[in-house]
C-alpha cells in the first residue's frame, strides 16, 4: 500500500510545491505596515469564541465581559506558563460599551461591567507584562449593536491611544462592502497619526469574500493591517475547523502572497480546551495554525482547562515553528479526503548555498480527515520538496520525539488518528 502510494503521489505533489516556491520567492519584494508590530504572529486570548456577547453578570457573574474575566484570564497567562512561551495578550471583543456615547461623544465601557474603565485594565496588563486589545466596528452599529466607528473615527483612535491600548480589531458588521477600503485604510491612517503603536487587525476582506462579489485588494489589505480574517467566524466542532483549513489550502496562492513579517492572514482564534474538539482535533488546530503562520488567540476559559488541552497550547516547539522569524507561511502540498500534507520553511535556512531550493528545515504536517481510523501513509522527502545535500534531522512536535536523520530519498511514514495530525520538523543538519 505505501509503496504504490509514493509513486502515485510524487508527480502531483513536485508540481505543487514548485509552485509553492516560486511564490515565495516573489513575496520578498513587498513592502509593509511600517509601525514595527506583530513581526511574527501575534498570540494572546480573545474572548469572543467562548464567552460571546454574555453581559448578564447578575446571571453569570464568571462568565460575562467585564473587567473581571480580563484579569481572570490574564492572572492566568501569568501563573500558568502562557505568558511565558509568548501569548502575552488580552484581547477584548464586542460588548464591552456602554449603550451610548458620553456627551463629548467619546466611548465609555459599561460602567458595571467595567467599573474602573480601561485604562486600568490596560495598566493592570501591561504591569504584568502583558498587552490589552479591544474591538470596535467600522459601521454605525457594532454588530452586537453598541455604538460603532464611522463618524467618530479620530476620537476613537484618541480614546484607544489615550487608554494606551496596544491592538484595534475593527469588524464590519451591517457596512455597505465598496466602502471598506476606504474605511480601513483612512482608519489605519488615523491610528498612525496618534503616535501609539498599535496592532491593527482588520475584518475587512473576510466581509468582501463572504458577503459580496467584490475581490479584495491583497497588496492594500497587508500594507494597511498587520493581521486579516479571512474565513468565517470559527466554532468548536470539527467540521468548522476543517472548513477554515480547507478555506486556507484552496486559497493558498493567492492568501500566502502577501504574508510575512508584521502582516498576517487570520482564520481566527484557537479553540483548544473548550467543548467539542478533541485532543486529536486540538491538536490538528494547533499545528496547522503554526504551520500557516496564523496568529495564535486562544478563546477558552483559562480557570477550567485540562492538562491534555494545556500541553497542546504551551508546546514550545509547536509555538517556535509558529512564531520562526522568517515569516514564511506553509502550503498544503497534498490534499484529497483522507489526508492534507502541509510543508512549512523554517530556519536554518541557507538559500544561497546550494543553487537549488528547498535548502532550508521545514515543518511537515499530516492530517487524517477521516472521523473513522488511524492511516498510514509513507512518502519520500524529496516528494514534498525537501532536497538538501545535507540531511535533515526528523522529530515528532507533539509527542517530542526524535526520529532519525533522513536525506532527501528517505520515506517518512507516519500513522495518524482518525481527525489527527502528525507533526514533524526536518532541521538541516
Ligand atoms: C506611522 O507611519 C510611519 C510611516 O509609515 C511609520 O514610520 C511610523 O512608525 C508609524 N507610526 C505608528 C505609531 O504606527
Ligand atoms: C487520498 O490519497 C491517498 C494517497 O494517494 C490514497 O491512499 C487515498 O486512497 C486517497 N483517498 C481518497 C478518498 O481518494
Amino acid at each position: 500500500m505505501m509503496s504504490s502510494m509514493t509513486t502515485m503521489w510524487s508527480s502531483m505533489i513536485s508540481n505543487v510545491i514548485f509552485m509553492a516556491f516560486i511564490t515565495i520567492s516573489i513575496m520578498k519584494v513587498m513592502s509593509c505596515l511600517d509601525n514595527g508590530l506583530c513581526l511574527t504572529p501575534p498570540m494572546g486570548w480573545l474572548s469572543w469564541e467562548r464567552f460571546g456577547c454574555n453581559v448578564k453578570c447578575h446571571i453569570k457573574p464568571d462568565d460575562c465581559i467585564s473587567e473581571k474575566l480580563f484579569k481572570d484570564m490574564a492572572d492566568r497567562l501569568v501563573s500558568d506558563g502562557y505568558r511565558e512561551v509568548g501569548y502575552n495578550r488580552i484581547n477584548i471583543d464586542d460588548c464591552w460599551m456602554s449603550r451610548s456615547r458620553t456627551k463629548d461623544k467619546k466611548l465609555l465601557p459599561d460602567p458595571k461591567r467595567f467599573p474602573n474603565g480601561i485604562r486600568h485594565l490596560a495598566d493592570y496588563m501591561h504591569s504584568r507584562g502583558l498587552k490589552l486589545g479591544i474591538y470596535q466596528n467600522y459601521g454605525l452599529k457594532t454588530c452586537m449593536g453598541y455604538p460603532g466607528l464611522i463618524g467618530y473615527q479620530k476620537v476613537d483612535a484618541q480614546t484607544f491611544a489615550d487608554w494606551q491600548i496596544d491592538m484595534i480589531k475593527i469588524d464590519a458588521c451591517f457596512t455597505p462592502v465598496h466602502t471598506l477600503d476606504k474605511g480601513y485604510e483612512d482608519f489605519g491612517d488615523v491610528l498612525n497619526q496618534t503616535g501609539r503603536p498599535m496592532v491593527y487587525s482588520c475584518s475587512w476582506p473576510y466581509y468582501q469574500l463572504h458577503t459580496s462579489t467584490v475581490i479584495p485588494n491583497w497588496n492594500l489589505i497587508a500594507d494597511k493591517c498587520n493581521i486579516w480574517r479571512t474565513y468565517h467566524d470559527i466554532h468548536a466542532n470539527w467540521k468548522d475547523l476543517l472548513a477554515t483549513i480547507d478555506f486556507v489550502g484552496d486559497n493558498q496562492q493567492v492568501l500566502n502572497r502577501n504574508v510575512g513579517p508584521g502582516r498576517w492572514n487570520d482564520p481566527d482564534m484557537l479553540l483548544i480546551g473548550n467543548k467539542g474538539l478533541t485532543v486529536d482535533q486540538s491538536m490538528v488546530q494547533m499545528g496547522i495554525w503554526s504551520v500557516i503562520a496564523a496568529p495564535l488567540f486562544m478563546s477558552n476559559d483559562l480557570r477550567h482547562i485540562t492538562q491534555e488541552f494545556k500541553n497542546i497550547l504551551l508546546n514550545k516547539e509547536v509555538i517556535a515553528i509558529n512564531q520562526d522569524p522568517m515569516g514564511e507561511p506553509g502550503f498544503r502540498v497534498f490534499h484529497n479526503e483522507t489526508l492534507d500534507i502541509w510543508v512549512r520553511p523554517l530556519m536554518p535556512s541557507h538559500p544561497q548555498h546550494d543553487s537549488g531550493i528547498g535548502d532550508t528545515s521545514y515543518a511537515l504536517a499530516f492530517v487524517n480527515r477521516r472521523q473513522d481510523g488511524q492511516i498510514t501513509v509513507g512518502v519520500k522527502l524529496e516528494e514534498l520538496g525537501l532536497k538538501t545535500s545535507r540531511s535533515y534531522r526528523m522529530r515528532y512536535v507533539f509527542a517530542k520525539r526524535d526520529l532519525s536523520v533522513m536525506t532527501g530519498a528517505d520515506t517518512v511514514r507516519v500513522s495518524i488518528p482518525a481527525t489527527g495530525i502528525r507533526l514533524l520538523t526536518a532541521i538541516l543538519d
